[in-house]
């Protein structure tokens, strides 16, 4: 039995936590300490209380020792406590942590940003800085629709884009993330291309979801202010979408005069390869969103636009913390780390190694179904039968849980997906390392002993 723990809330549903190996004391000291002023409405999944990290390894407050394919959910990407980015934090507390950048002006957040815009596409010219995913969301959704003076907007579904209410109006990936909180925003859903879920094939999954996308469009009558899109569909499962979906897209916003967002929030940063996933379709967003490895560890979120789409006035849209000279001084320092080890070079090298490996996995383990993704974010589907498609919830479950105990720290997404996202620094005996456990994790599950 792998959820050592079932809690009931209120309204009987269960938040379950995998205490996997028993944690040690100093580990149960925290946890008990935590459960009494913590809101447990986190999806903390493990009872693991991490105390240090460095590159690819973590180490919880007992002192063991975890290999890290989960990076803080894709933030460290430039490996853990990067010593460059820790230099130019402790260069930067020295001098000043907090500027109002609201109110005043410094150069640290421009240095940032001018280090940025060189990364992304020319077109993408302007920026607004706050401190986390869901912040860039609702500046993005904020700018579309002062630019646009539309309404509406249409995201997927299934599609993360983060908690806050502007943001949740659009995320549509579990129940519980919506329950409770109507109304919202107006927002219209349209199938995401999910071509391994979808009973055709991959053009005919493609037109499908271009098909409900424009009789949305023009149900909406001209009143569409944006499209949000992963181009990676990230909590719901490392979902990689056909290119001419994306592509299909861009063309009907373009007929509609509609923005097109790219979140890029998980998917940015060189995670596949490219500084942003959406040039693997290669197709130009209107805006872009990115958080998460940008800060190097720190809370940092930034939305680029044309500048003559982020025409909002002074008062229109600010923040208190956006523009944090720390927080800045980090992501510079990590921008700069992502060019100076090419680690999109790395991704791209190391992730196609792992989806080699895990494709050959796939035909020897009945339970892994899909193997997908780009660069170092790949997503593995877990099913009762690759026939039937099933997802196997318990068993992905399990194999997490497995794959701890032997020392990868692993997350889900999805139902039945193992996602890994670790850090863009992980090296070829490391990526080997963390595929060996978790082959071994699967076949332990698969012999029936784990669930
Ligand atoms: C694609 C995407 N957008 C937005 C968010 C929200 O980010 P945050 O949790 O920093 O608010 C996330 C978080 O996982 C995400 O994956």
């Amino acid at each position: 039995m792998h959820f050592a723990k079932l809690y009931m809330t209120p309204h009987a549903c269960t938040i379950m936590r995998f205490i996997c190996k028993k944690p040690g004391k100093k580990s149960i000291a925290v946890l008990r300490r935590d459960e009494k002023v913590i809101s447990q409405c986190l999806t903390r999944e493990y009872s693991v209380v991490i105390e240090r990290a460095k590159g690819c390894d973590v180490w919880d407050a007992d002192g063991r020792k975890y290999l890290d394919f989960a990076a803080g959910v894709a933030v460290a990407g430039v490996g853990h406590t990067n010593p460059a980015v820790v230099a130019a934090v402790n260069k930067q507390v020295k001098k000043a942590l907090h500027c109002g950048f609201a109110d005043f002006n410094a150069e640290m957040p421009v240095k940032f940003v001018e280090t940025l815009l060189p990364l992304l596409p020319k077109h993408l010219n302007t920026t607004f800085l706050s401190n986390s995913g869901t912040e860039t969301i609702e500046a993005a959704y904020k700018c579309a629709r002062w630019h646009t003076k539309r309404k509406w907007v249409i995201a997927f579904d299934p599609c993360f884009h983060g908690r806050t209410m502007g943001s949740l109006s659009l995320t549509m990936a579990r129940p519980v993330h919506r329950e409770r909180y109507d109304p919202f925003l107006p927002v219209k859903h349209v199938p995401y291309a999910y071509p391994y879920r979808f009973d055709g094939s991959v053009d005919e999954c493609t037109t499908a979801s271009l098909s409900d996308l424009e009789a949305t469009i023009k149900l909406l009558d001209n009143d569409v202010a944006a499209v949000f899109l992963e181009p990676i569909a990230g909590e719901p499962g490392y979902i990689v979408p056909p290119r001419e979906w994306v592509r299909g897209i861009r063309s009907l916003c373009d007929e509609h005069n509609i923005l097109l967002v790219a979140d890029e929030v998980q998917s940015g940063c060189y995670r596949t390869g490219s500084f942003l996933a959406i040039s693997h379709f290669n197709v130009k967003p209107d805006i872009v969103c990115l958080s998460k490895a940008i800060g190097g560890g720190l809370p940092l979120g930034v939305t680029v636009a044309r500048k003559d789409v982020m025409d909002w006035v002074p008062g229109a849209h600010a923040n208190t913390f956006g523009g944090n000279l720390v927080a800045c001084a980090a992501g510079t320092a990590a921008l700069n780390e992502m060019k100076r080890k090419r680690l999109g070079a790395n991704a791209k090298r190391i992730g196609t190694f792992m989806i080699r490996r895990l494709d050959a996995m796939k035909e020897r383990y009945e339970i892994i179904g899909d193997v997908r993704g780009l660069g170092l974010m790949i997503g593995i589907e877990f099913v009762e039968s690759k026939e039937s498609k099933r997802p196997a919830i318990e068993q992905r479950n399990a194999i997490q849980c497995t794959a701890l105990e032997r020392g990868l720290l692993l997350l889900g997404a999805g139902k039945s997906v193992v996602r890994f996202c670790p850090p863009l620094v992980i090296t070829k005996q490391q990526a080997e390392r963390g595929l060996r456990i978790f082959e071994e994790a699967v076949k332990e599950v698969v012999k029936g002993s784990k669930v």
